[in-house]
């Protein structure tokens, strides 16, 4: 089977073919939503919360992010694997660096994830020199809850709406070669997704972004914390998890997910 590139993902999106993209923190379930036809699994820092029951994504380690990367990518067989880069794992250049390095060699990641706009612009452009993949994540990034006071939609207003594309612009301009969208408003996250030519992932940000992620958690109906207003429980009405997984890629591909009713204004 071949894999999915990041290439793939730029033809998906010339081709306007949604991408689906989960997240996955161990080889079983890595192997369900593959079996299932997701595009792209991401490690993501969510694991914090929903694996290890913290609060928020901050107290996650590099080490556990390299732990968990690991455990997918020796299950992955068809999809890009994205790993979150961890808070304090990417504060200085040099820092970013050690922790991109650790999640490619020892994890098997093939691209890894950051959050932040402008004050990361330094960091995505030094680590694209040096040959690593990066994807930005603007909009609600976790990462940031205690500065942004709650999980809360993003760029509601004009002027913050202008900053967040200029954002995501200058961002494609730094090197990063793919973007997460968290929690924006659709009319934002479309119009983000048009003026970017690399592929915009989508989550709580609305239909016309080139694909969406959710967490496997949400999709699966087994988070500890109550399903956000923008995920779907897609096990009501499947025959177990592999029909879940299947219905949200399905549904994915065919515009059906996000609906009216997981939109932001
Ligand atoms: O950590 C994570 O799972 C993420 C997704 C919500 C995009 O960053």
């Amino acid at each position: 089977m071949n894999r999915t590139t990041i290439t793939t993902l730029q033809k998906m999106k010339a081709a306007g073919e949604k991408i689906v993209a989960i997240t996955a923190y161990d080889a079983s379930f890595a192997q369900q939503c593959e079996a299932a036809g997701v595009d792209l699994l991401l490690v993501g820092d969510s694991l914090g919360m929903v694996v290890q029951g913290h609060q928020d994504t901050l107290p996650v380690t590099v080490d556990e992010m390299v732990y968990h990367t690991a455990c997918v990518a020796r299950a992955s067989r068809s999809t890009l694997l994205v790993a979150d880069m961890p808070f304090m794992g990417y504060a200085t250049t040099g820092q970013a660096l050690d922790t991109a390095a650790r999640l490619m060699k020892a994890g098997g990641a093939q691209m890894v994830k950051l959050e932040g706009g402008v004050p990361q612009l330094e960091t995505v452009r030094y680590l694209s020199e040096r040959g690593v993949p990066v994807c930005g994540h603007l909009g609600l990034t976790p990462q940031s809850v205690h500065q942004l006071g709650g999980y809360r939609v993003q760029g509601r207003d004009q002027a913050a709406a202008t900053a967040m594309l200029e954002e995501a612009v200058a961002l494609q301009e730094a090197g990063a070669q793919l973007l997460v969208l968290e929690c924006v408003p659709r009319t934002l996250a479309a119009e983000i997704t048009r003026n970017l030519e690399i592929p915009v992932i989508g989550i709580g940000a609305g239909p016309d972004t080139d694909g969406q992620v959710l967490v496997l958690y949400d999709v699966i109906g087994i988070s500890v914390n109550r399903i956000p207003k923008f995920a779907r429980d897609f096990m009501s009405g499947a025959d177990g998890i592999q029909g879940a997984l299947r219905a949200y890629v399905e549904a994915v591909r065919e515009g059906r997910f996000p609906g009216p009713e997981h939109v932001f204004d």
